[in-house]
């Protein structure tokens, strides 16, 4: 059995050779080298990556490394190691980001991030409204309908505009808020998983500030997507998975609280901890999960940001942007590359309920060997849901070329 010191230093070694692709656009070759770092199966065509992210290779080799180290030795790791070593992965995470460790919270990924920050949230007087959009997770629209059941505020729903435009969607959160003089708290999300839809964030939570409304942002699909750190967005309240496009192991995630907004959101448990720390205690946890996240970040950055942007919206364009205007089909997010990243659906004219588009990736599965997925709760009909990765190979993308001009 190989040492944690000899997997570790494994894991090193195999990604240093992705120090030659860190540039804007590394060019293919690099990506087939970086595709080799991962460990999927070629038994279909995935372009379901939007669920979770596979960790790479050395992100698993570490992962695995830790995991047995904890198991070896149980609560002494737990009760001696596991407190500093937390703290080292928080403040690494903390400086990805561009915000210092007492601003985030380690969660168990972004649903519970922004439970934390939605429940917690206790600005909101009896008769004060909350906004959410069609394309907002199902679990964050959730909890803010909790917040109705609770708190006695009245939820607002909005249709985002599409298609979209950078200035629509500035335009639509407004007329909201002009319309709804009562809203206090809103929910924003950075990228949509239902249509890939990137939203000028910035902009709309600078408009809502200066109309004193709170923004809370979803930011479980941006984050190792998009190429940003936490200043460029201005938000006070942002939840974050690290088990999406940072490839970090399942069940890791960051809550963000601005550190003048701490107390807009409610300790959970109060006298456990101090400052952020009692917003939320989640008990003991998968420790090995949460130290990858330091090779998973070791592995992002390796790549770059930019490059990892760069490459899924290559990947993205490669197929939809060929594919727009084709008879039969509509592509959901618009061409403009501030509005888009990886992830991009698409709906066969006509088809717009949520069986006909399950039997739409269902088709895409059995005739093409192409996974995909199937998303209802868009106002304007479901759609199905494209979502290439790191591994992606440009034929995977030119094979859903070939099946959906067969299709539509
Ligand atoms: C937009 C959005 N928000 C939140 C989540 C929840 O993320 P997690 O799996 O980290 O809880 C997801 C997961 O798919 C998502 O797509």
């Amino acid at each position: 059995m190989l040492s944690r010191r000899a997997i570790l230093s494994a894991a090193a070694t195999t990604t240093a050779g992705l120090m030659a692709a860190k540039a804007s656009v590394a060019p293919n070759t690099e990506w087939e080298k970086i595709a080799a770092h991962y460990d999927v199966s070629r038994d279909f065509i995935q372009l379901e990556n939007g669920n979770f992210g596979t960790m790479a290779r050395p992100v698993f080799a570490a992962y695995h490394a830790h995991l047995e180290r904890i198991n070896r030795e149980g609560s002494f790791y737990a009760r001696r190691k596991a407190g500093p070593d937390l703290v080292a992965v928080r403040a690494k995470a903390a400086a990805a980001l561009g915000v210092s460790s007492d601003e985030i919270l380690l969660t168990r990924g972004a649903t519970e991030a922004l439970q934390v920050l939605i429940a917690g949230y206790d600005r909101l007087k009896r008769d004060d409204a909350i906004l959410v959009a069609d394309l907002d997770y199902d679990s964050t629209q959730a909890a803010f309908h909790g917040l109705e059941q609770r708190r006695g505020v009245k939820l607002i729903a909005i249709a985002l505009p599409e298609p979209a435009t950078h200035q629509g969607l500035i335009d639509a959160y407004e007329a909201a808020l002009k319309e709804n003089p009562a809203i206090k708290l809103m929910l924003v999300t950075h990228v949509s998983h239902r249509t890939g839809l990137v939203l000028p964030v910035k902009e709309i939570v600078a408009m809502a500030r200066t109309r004193g409304v709170d923004t809370i942002v979803d930011a479980a699909h941006s984050w190792g997507q998009l190429d940003f750190t936490l200043p460029d967005l201005g938000a006070d309240f942002v939840g974050f998975t690290c088990h999406k496009w940072i490839g970090a192991p399942l069940g890791t995630g960051i809550a963000y609280i601005r550190k003048d907004r701490q107390e807009a959101i409610a300790p959970a448990l109060e006298h456990i901890g101090s400052g952020i720390d009692e917003r939320l205690h989640t008990g003991t946890t998968n420790f090995a999960a949460v130290l990858a996240v330091s090779e998973a970040l070791d592995f992002h950055n390796r790549i770059g940001a930019a490059a990892k942007e760069a490459r899924l919206r290559g990947l993205r364009n490669r197929w939809a942007e060929a594919l727009r205007g084709h008879r039969g089909l509509e592509i959901l997010t618009p061409s403009d590359p501030r509005l888009t990243c990886g992830i991009t659906s698409f709906r066969l004219t006509g088809k717009t309920s949520p069986a006909e588009n399950r039997a739409v990736a269902a088709e895409l599965l059995t005739r093409f060997n192409i996974f995909t997925v199937d998303r209802p709760g868009v106002a304007k009909g479901a759609c199905v849901r494209v979502t290439p990765s790191f591994f992606t190979h440009e034929a995977e993308i030119d094979a859903l070329i070939g099946a959906l001009k067969a299709m539509a």
